[in-house]
Parts: structure tokens; sequence; C-alpha cells
């Protein structure tokens, strides 16, 4: 439930004061439960063993339900949300996905979820992603653009609608223009294909309904909204 207290936009202590949510299907995070369920059938299969899978600004670790055959890593600023990722069996480190607290090429996998819109320094951000990767590993995001139709679904409609982001969760000037975020990754060697996303129409009337089901999210040929990519470091 939200709480009393009025953040500013993109101020991190709305995931302390929403701590309890993150587990909620049906509650203030239920799209990141969508989101998550679709970002997770872009993942390569595991093939066992000490693979890691860094999950980025990982909250309270829902992909934690996808990541079977990794050891999944999640690093966060929230306290409160890496307790409640560990409590799922992530291994959580606090720190800023702009300076991340782990060696060269030690992932096989990057997970970079709702997580760009919500950084000052993009740049530094995907250097740390490409940095992190080991050669042929892959990086899976998703984001929303900087455009004027997604500020209006997403800030000026969509927080005020069940199943849409919190209040004052995002700063709309921090949303991301995809082909920056493809040249800055192309800077490392790593190629991001993107399309866009969005919630089917079906199962989103069924959720304002009984708020039960989950909903799907469905490819578009638009990626003025919101957008998912994957890449792959190139191998050496
Ligand atoms: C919208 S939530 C996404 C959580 C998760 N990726 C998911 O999809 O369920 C954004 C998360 O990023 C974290 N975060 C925001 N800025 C961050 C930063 N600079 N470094 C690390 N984590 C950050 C927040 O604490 C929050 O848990």
């Amino acid at each position: 439930m939200q709480r009393a207290v009025v953040r500013d936009r993109n101020d991190t202590r709305q995931y302390d004061d929403l701590a309890d949510e993150w587990w909620r299907p049906e509650g203030a995070f239920a799209a990141l439960h969508w989101l998550c369920a679709g970002r997770a059938e872009l993942l390569p299969p595991a093939v066992g063993g000490d693979d890691v899978l860094v999950d980025l600004g990982c909250g309270g670790g829902l992909l934690a339900n996808y990541s079977a055959g990794y050891v999944h890593v999640g690093v966060d600023v929230t306290m409160s949300a890496l307790t409640i990722s560990a409590e799922r069996g992530v291994q959580a480190l606090q720190g800023d996905v702009g300076r991340l607290p782990l060696r060269d090429a030690s992932a096989a996998v990057v997970v970079a979820g709702e997580i760009l819109e919500h950084v000052s320094d993009l740049p530094a951000v995907v250097a740390e992603i490409c940095r992190i990767l080991r050669p042929g590993a892959t990086v899976v995001m998703d984001t929303i653009n900087a455009t004027r139709i997604a500020r209006f679904t997403l800030v000026t409609v969509a927080e005020r609608l069940p199943g849409g982001p919190p209040p004052r969760i995002h700063d709309p000037e921090l949303f991301v223009v995809p082909e920056r975020l493809q040249a800055l990754f192309e800077l490392h060697g790593v190629r991001l294909e993107v399309w866009g996303i969005r919630p089917s129409v079906g199962d989103y009337a069924r959720f304002l309904l009984d708020r039960q089901r989950p909903v799907r999210m469905v490819r578009t040929r638009s990626v003025s909204i919101v957008y998912q990519g994957v890449g792959t470091r190139e191998p050496r």
C-alpha cells in the first residue's frame, strides 16, 4: 500500500515504503511481475554449474522464480529489497549499478529489468554491464522510451491505474532513447536488438475485473513506450 509520505520522483526510499509489496502479484509492483515473466523468456537456458546471472536493480528478487540453474546475484541500492531477494535465494549485494562490485568478465548473463530508466549516468551503467559480461555472454533488458507518449501513458495515466507503476516512482527525465542505448552498447562491442512490448489488452481487462491472473506482455512493432532487448558480447 502507498504510504502517506510524498517522496521526490525516483527517490529510492519509495522502495522501502513499498517493501511489503514486492511479492504481492496484484499489488503496487504488479507490472514488474508481468515484465519479469516476459524478460525470463529471453534468458539463455542455464547449463548448470556456476554460471552467474547478475540481476541489476534486482529489487525484491522477482526474477528468482526463473533463475534456476544460475548463481543468481542481485545488485541494488535498497537494503530492504535486498533482504527480501535474499530470502528468495538471490545472492544480494548492495551497490550502485554505475559501479558494480563485481569482477571483469564474471557474468554469463546480465539482466537490466526496469532499472535503466532510474539511473542518471547511463553511459557508466552500460560500461559496467559490458565490463562484467564475459565473452559470448548475454544482456537482457527492458526499459521505457523517452517519448511524449511514454510520459503520458506511464506517468500521467498509468500511475493512476491498477497495475500501473506506483505514483512518483519514475522521473520521465531519465527515460531512455533506444538508439542512444544501442549506440552506448555498440561502443563496447555489444549489438543490442530491441523491440516494443505492451500488456495484453484482454489479460489487462481480466486483471481489472478480478486482480487474480497475471497479464502477459506481448510484442509490438513500436518501441515508443516500453521496449525489451537482448545483446551478446562478442566471443573472443
Ligand atoms: C523498478 S525496480 C525494478 C526491480 C526489478 N528489476 C524488477 O524488475 O522486479 C528498480 C530497482 O532498482 C533499484 N535502483 C534504483 N537505482 C539504482 C542504482 N543506481 N543502483 C542500484 N539499484 C538501483 C531500486 O532500489 C529498485 O529496487
